[in-house]
């Protein structure tokens, strides 16, 4: 495995790889990597001849009062997971190869990006987008690989990909639990063992409104409530919102359609860290008393 910190290098050795014909994968991190990361990258190597993980913490999606400078980075043992499994590079910049002094252009991203964490975290979206299209042009990568735990992310990544023509597969890969059901995020080392295991009423939450669907509820504001119902059984977390849209383009209606694919998103406090996690459903298509298939 090679680790590359300067990005016209990175370019460089992506460029001979295309020339030699070879398929590569991108893996975007910004390290402190765990088992879901090391899961993508798996599946990179299955869908690629080469694949590049990139550790950067990117300070443009990081808003002035959020945990950029304490934001967890532990180098060497990121290094020593990724070799482990085979990866064969890591773009591992500084930020100002990336951004340097003489930097100057933004992305300003409307639509899916504006929503949710685009609420909640002004300017989030654009510091993602920005960086990833960086990312995607230093590696030349043919196929990207992101987590569904940052769902609203991989619908910007995928915006930005069709807005840009960008040439460059997006795939996403479901979310990697704790056994005790939180979603693996870098996060996590914040929480305190007590706080981790109560965190889990987040997946029991999304889960009861997955069964609530699969039972024929399709009222948006049913769904939402009974995650909250259950998310309020701790009172320690501090709910910023529950939110339940079409998976395609996290647009809202009362009351979802039959074969419709939504989408449950929470985003917590759990004492000063922020969780988010989600989970995709299909709103079932049910025979009613006459055996018409309702909705078609
Ligand atoms: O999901 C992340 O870790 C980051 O948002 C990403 C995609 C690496 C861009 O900095």
């Amino acid at each position: 495995m090679q680790i590359i910190k300067n990005a016209s290098e990175m370019q460089k050795i992506s460029r001979e790889l295309k020339d030699k014909g070879k398929r590569i994968a991108v893996v975007p991190t910004m390290g402190y990597l765990h088992e879901g990361h090391l899961s993508l990258v798996r599946h990179a190597q299955e869908l690629a001849d080469i694949v590049i993980a990139t550790i950067f913490v990117n300070p443009k999606q990081f808003g002035p009062n959020e945990d950029f400078d304490q934001y967890p980075r532990d180098f060497n043992r990121d290094n020593s997971l990724l070799e482990s499994i085979g990866c064969d590079y890591i773009f591992y910049p500084d930020v100002s190869d990336i951004y340097p002094l003489s930097y100057a252009t933004e992305i300003n991203m409307s639509g899916v990006a504006n929503v949710l964490e685009g609420e909640s975290r002004p300017g989030h979206f654009n510091g993602v987008a920005l960086v990833v299209l960086k990312l995607f042009n230093i590696t030349k990568a043919d196929v990207s690989i992101f987590g569904q735990k940052d769902f609203q992310q991989t619908l910007v990544i995928k915006q930005l990909v069709r807005d840009f023509n960008l040439d460059i597969q997006v795939i996403i890969y479901p979310i990697v639990r704790e056994p005790y059901g939180l979603a693996m995020s870098s996060r996590n080392r914040y929480l305190s063992e007590v706080e981790r295991e109560k965190s889990s009423i987040i997946f029991v939450a999304l889960d009861e409104a997955k069964k609530a669907v699969a039972k024929g509820e399709r009222r948006r504001k049913m769904i939402n409530s009974v995650i909250l119902t259950t998310l309020r059984q701790v009172p320690e977390l501090k709910i910023d919102y529950v939110y339940t849209a079409k998976a395609e383009n996290l647009e809202i209606t009362d009351e979802f359609l039959p074969g419709e694919e939504i989408v449950m998103l929470i985003a917590v406090w759990m004492g000063r860290t922020r969780l988010i996690d989600n989970s995709m459903t299909k709103i079932p298509i049910t025979l009613n008393d006459n055996n018409f298939i309702e909705g078609i």
